[in-house]
């Protein structure tokens, strides 16, 4: 499993044209993709994530519009990542706690490694933070 990290793929085009980006598992994705989804509409307010994975691993994109994670690995290293083109992607490994902010506009991409299991997901900080220690 790779680190957390921005993964830059390619921006194929040009203003004149119009662009395109192309996301191929195994290839420039690090893993296979068992899911795709996306958010948007959400309110400039509202923050949302709040939560980690025990086995999931993410790539994800802004397609339109700004969105900035706020991350904590389970050592307490914290990083912010501000996504605002959309060929920049962030790979986000497992057992990576995020807190997620949007712009009005913005439409948020998620290829995933793993079908959708809600017993996966890690909502209770207290309980990331018990992961250093396992
Ligand atoms: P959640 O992952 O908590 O959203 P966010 O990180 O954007 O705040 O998911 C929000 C809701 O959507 C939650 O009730 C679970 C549901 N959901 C699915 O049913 N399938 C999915 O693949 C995802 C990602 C979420």
């Amino acid at each position: 499993m790779q680190n957390l990290k921005i993964i830059n793929l390619k921006k194929i085009g040009s203003s004149s044209l119009g662009y395109i980006t192309v996301a191929e598992e195994l290839n420039n994705i690090p893993f296979e993709i068992k899911r795709v989804y996306w958010t948007y509409f959400t309110p400039n307010e509202v923050q949302r994530g709040g939560h980690a994975h025990k086995n999931l691993e993410q790539v994800i994109f802004a397609v339109s519009g700004i969105i900035e994670f706020t991350t904590e690995d389970i050592r307490g290293n914290k990083k912010t990542f501000v996504l605002d083109s959309p060929e920049r992607g962030l790979y986000i490994p497992k057992q990576i706690w995020r807190d997620i902010k949007f712009s009005h506009n913005a439409v948020l991409l998620c290829l995933a490694s793993e079908h959708y299991v809600e017993g996966d997901y890690i909502r209770d900080y207290n309980d990331f933070l018990k992961l250093k220690n396992d």
